[in-house]
């Protein structure tokens, strides 16, 4: 083992120093000279129209520098209506203060800005907007029968594969079978980090934009598309988040109001959303489940039913994949799956999280735990009885597929052997133990990316891509796979991401950017190598004379020749004696196709959960979690394992406590604040353990890799919901599962 294997370890992030010690600096805190301040209000109606701002009133106070609503929308925006971001499904885009209709509560109808923050918002509380109330319409409920298929999906939709077999007639003859209805409320992005953006004007339209985003080259592409600018006048910058999430994949409108005032006004701007303002850009959408299953004598599935209804705004036609994944979950060659949106006086959801597995995933994982007990089987048995070796969606073998050792390793780590299969069994007092479990699915995908490298003469290494960091810990990652290519200490590796002038990246989202980045990141590296190869042999007497790159290797600051490491050269002494100041490369990475087709792509997970619940008081306590993961290689042990931490917290939250809360009567949000919008804290949180389980893939890229941002979260939510069962005896199919529902 060299010192310069870096993959597959455990470091620390690099760029843990800066974000301690405050020197890391995100959107709100570029304070360039001359700001001014902009502050938000949005509509407190879900439907009607502004019929008029009073502008004037709040323009009299001095300070005060202007209030943009649709009155006076300068003309500079250009509202194409065919204009779309990266990830805009069907329908048209939201465009902040295009029209006086209002289409959903929290609409953002004015912009007020000021010398500073605290007059904008002062401002702001003064502003009277006049309304014209229309009646709203925001319960799903509703909307049950009205369901229709999207005119057109995002990046990443799937629509459902088509039926295969005879699910309903399976279903109707089979003895053994249910039949369920799943709910759960929307959930509201809650990073930290507020959506704030600097823009800071450079003079004649110029400007560079500090924003909260996972994409800075999206947001671009917005801004350039929306106020008509070229791409050298608007360079976006997003270094680091606190917390993305999926609520930075689209431009906010946020960073829209910020680029208006900046190039109305000629001046630097910045514009901060509050936290209850977080409340109105984007959610998991409220989605309801139909399930069926029904299986054969022998436990084998013999029908697979899943449909799903969720919410969306007036003007889009969100989308998500929630019921895909249950198809090639299990075998079952009678399966039907089904996907509609319904339309709301609400804004359009947006990706969160696992968006649509951590839907679906809890739907179809309830289910097949009801389905084990009505059959008598243990629910870890029924899987391995019904364990899929072939996507039957697509009908093709996986690239590779862990699954069956993530539920092996799994339940031993947990002991899983030692339960009894009868409801209420494990009782202490007044105090109900239950141990449930759950399986996941997630893709593994890769978008094309580019990423430079450089290495200067004091043998430093300096690598750039424009890939998005929400925090997962890619800057960290990526220096591994820089380092160890060109067999370099983490030290001389600086990795730089979030620019616009950098090499494009994808947006950093579906957990593709350690495959999509770092592939970009280690084919620059590798080009690198090769032009110093070949510096190398223009030396005198060099001792790689004659040899090819795939036969030479860089280890420990040395270039050599793998059949005979004694042949080698130092790679600081080469650049110093070809007295080159440095040697650059630049290389794009794009899925292998023609290797990728034959198979299916994804990531796998198994979790096991033990509750506790009070059966006076009906409260539930996690009192340990453990999640298997097979995702491949695992770049980086320890923020790997975070990521899966963090997807246990929202799993949890998921089945415990987090929903927003719409009041029909106002068509408005109701808890949208952090006090009463509950998710877990260090208390809430249990034991976790968190296993890899080895996984070889070198069909899914390169480097092997799949991704582990989101993949965590799943099967967490139906594990507790199914342990709660164990425990309780109660099924509760409405999440979150809070009190009142079991008492
Ligand atoms: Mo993730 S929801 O793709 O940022």
């Amino acid at each position: 083992m060299s010192q310069t294997d870096h993959i597959g370890k455990g470091p620390n992030r690099v760029d843990g120093p800066l974000k301690v010690s405050g020197t890391a600096h995100y959107a709100g805190e570029f304070n360039v000279p001359n700001l001014a301040y902009g502050y938000v209000v949005n509509s407190p109606i879900a439907k009607g129209k502004v019929v008029q701002v009073h502008a004037d009133e709040v323009l009299a106070l001095p300070g005060v520098l202007a209030v943009y609503s649709h009155e006076n929308v300068p003309h500079l925006a250009w509202f194409d209506r065919s204009y779309k971001d990266l990830l805009a499904p069907g329908g048209s885009p939201f465009r902040p203060l295009h029209s006086p209709d209002i289409t959903f509560n929290q609409q953002p109808v004015a912009l007020v800005m000021a010398e500073t923050f605290e007059l904008a918002r002062y401002a702001a509380a003064l502003l009277r907007v006049d309304y014209e109330q229309e009646k709203h319409e925001t319960n799903l409920e509703t909307k049950r029968t009205e369901g229709y298929l999207p005119g057109g999906g995002k990046l990443g939709y799937a629509p459902p594969p088509p039926p295969r077999g005879n699910p309903e007639k399976a279903w109707k003859n089979a003895d053994q079978k249910i039949e369920a209805e799943y709910t759960h409320g929307a959930q509201h992005h809650n990073p930290m980090e507020l959506f704030t953006s600097t823009v800071e004007w450079l003079g004649k339209d110029k400007i560079t934009v500090y924003d909260k985003t996972q994409g800075v080259f999206n947001v671009q592409r917005y801004l350039t598309g929306v106020f008509g600018l070229s791409k050298d006048n608007c360079r976006v910058v997003s270094q680091f988040m606190g917390g993305g999430f999926g609520s930075g994949l689209r431009p906010q409108y946020s960073v829209f109001m910020a680029t208006l005032a900046a190039l109305e006004l000629k001046r630097s701007v910045r514009v901060t959303l509050t936290r209850q303002q977080m409340f109105s850009i984007g959610h998991r959408p409220n989605t309801l489940q139909f399930v069926k299953l029904a299986t054969n004598p022998d436990g084998s599935l013999a029908s697979l039913q899943h449909h799903a209804l969720h919410e969306t705004s007036l003007f889009e036609d969100y989308t998500e994949n929630v019921v895909n994944w249950s198809g090639m979950q299990y075998q079952c060659d009678n399966v039907k799956l089904g996907y509609q949106l319904a339309q709301l006086d609400v804004y359009s959801p947006q990706d969160m999280r696992a968006p649509g597995a951590a839907t679906g995933n809890p739907g179809i994982e309830i289910a097949m735990d009801e389905m084990a007990y009505a059959a008598g089987l243990d629910p870890l048995e029924f899987r391995f009885r019904n364990y899929a070796e072939r996507d039957q969606n697509v009908d093709k073998p996986f690239s590779s597929k862990k699954l069956r050792e993530c539920y092996r390793e799994g339940a031993a780590k947990f002991g899983w052997d030692k339960r009894p299969l009868e409801p209420r069994s494990m009782r202490e007092g007044h105090l109900l133990t239950g141990w449930g479990m759950a399986g996941g699915v997630w893709d593994a995908m890769q978008m094309p990316s580019r990423a430079s490298a450089r290495i200067t003469a004091d043998g430093r290494l300096l690598v750039l891509s424009g890939a998005g960091e929400n925090g997962a810990g890619t800057y960290t990652i990526m220096t591994q796979i820089a380092a160890e290519t060109l067999g370099l200490p983490l030290e001389a590796v600086t990795f730089e991401l979030g620019d616009t002038d950098q090499p494009q990246a994808p947006l950093q989202g579906g957990s593709w950017t350690a495959a999509s980045v770092g592939t970009a990141v280690k084919n620059a590296c590798d080009a690198l190598g090769e032009k110093l190869l070949k510096l190398a042999q223009k030396q005198k007497d060099s001792p790689l004379k004659d040899a090819d790159y795939d036969e030479v290797e860089f280890v420990n600051g040395q270039l050599r020749l793998r059949r005979d490491p004694d042949r080698a050269v130092v790679l600081r002494d080469l650049l110093q004696a070809s007295g080159v100041t440095q040697v650059e490369a630049e290389s794009t990475a794009l899925p292998n196709m023609l290797k990728q087709n034959g198979y299916s792509l994804h990531s796998h997970n198994a979790v096991f959960a033990e509750v506790q619940v009070d059966e006076d008081l009906g409260t539930v306590r996690v009192t340990r979690v453990v999640n298997a993961v097979a995702a491949g290689r695992i770049l980086n042990r320890k923020t790997a394992r975070s990521q899966v931490l963090g997807g246990v917290v929202w799993g949890l939250s998921m089945a415990l406590m987090e929903e927003t809360i719409m009041d029909h009567k106002f068509g408005r949000y109701v808890n949208h604040n952090y006090a009463e919008y509950h998710i877990p804290v260090n208390a809430d949180m249990p034991h976790i353990d968190v296993l890899f389980v080895h996984e070889d893939d070198d069909i899914v890229n390169p480097l092997g890799v799949k991704g582990i941002g989101e993949v965590g979260m799943l099967g967490v939510t139906a594990a507790i919901a199914n342990a709660i069962f164990h425990a309780t005896g109660k099924r509760v199919r409405d999440l979150p599962i809070m009190l009142d529902k079991l008492l």
